[in-house]
């Protein structure tokens, strides 16, 4: 904490934006500043607080932060919220600026990352991904084979063709007329599923994101969180490729 000071390439490097060699590129060939001024000797030693751009954009000097949150109903999936409602960001203890990545539902519970880390985000919500994301609903009604089969091909929801989906039957309650289904997607359109089960006329009850890829909710309790480690960082890092 404090004055702590170190290279200016290594500072660039941790950012991201750039490995060590080509940081020490940049700060040769003038595209570096400090404060305002342009820093071209290697070596300079920079504090927490010097502001520094690199081709004229600070860069993030945060460390990178990864949590894995079982959210509770109730609580909405920004980092605020005009009304004022709790979100997911308020259940985390943590001072940096974190935000979950995709959204669930104000009533959907389960499972969803915070992070503060724009570049994993940005891989993790991109559509060409193929990430399962496993949610089970509770359904009003029965799904009959043509309905099973038409959410498995896709449906059209807000003129949009959903991918390939896997579903299964879990249970169904004759007596309340409901059923349990687990559904695997890998996109992640607004009130995706829910629009789905509309799609073939059955409204959703209750919905819960229970797995992202290999992350799932073990040891978690509804409003329960955990930091990710390193290891499933890099493992998250690689199924996006
Ligand atoms: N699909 C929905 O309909 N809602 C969610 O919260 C997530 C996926």
């Amino acid at each position: 904490m404090g004055d702590f000071m170190d290279r200016l390439q290594k500072v660039i490097a941790n950012s991201g934006v750039a490995s060590r060699r080509k940081a020490e590129e940049l700060i040769s060939q003038g595209k570096v500043s400090v404060n305002g001024e342009v820093i071209t000797e290697l070596g300079t030693k920079v504090s927490e607080k010097d502001e520094i751009l690199v081709n004229g954009i600070a860069i993030n000097r945060e460390e990178k932060v990864y949590y894995l949150l079982n959210k509770p109903r109730e609580v909405i999936s920004s980092a605020h919220d005009e009304h004022n409602r709790k979100t997911v960001v308020d259940l985390i203890d943590e001072d940096k600026r974190i935000y979950p990545v995709g959204r669930l539902d104000y009533d959907t519970t389960g499972l969803i990352i915070l992070t503060n880390d724009g570049e994993l985000t940005n891989l993790l919500t991109h559509p060409s991904n193929e990430i399962d994301k496993v949610y089970v609903a509770k359904i009003k009604g029965t799904l009959t084979p043509s309905e099973i089969m038409a959410l498995k091909k896709g449906v059209v929801i807000d003129g949009f063709k959903t991918s390939k989906s896997k579903v299964k039957v879990k249970s169904i309650d004759k007596k309340n007329d409901t059923s349990i289904v687990e559904i695997i997607i890998h996109e992640g359109k607004n009130h995706q599923v829910k629009k789905m089960f509309e799609a073939v006329n059955h409204e959703v009850l209750k919905l819960k994101r229970e797995r992202i890829g290999f992350l799932d909710l073990t040891g978690l309790n509804s409003g329960e969180y955990r930091k990710l480690n390193h290891k499933e960082v890099s493992k998250l890092y690689e199924m996006t490729k």
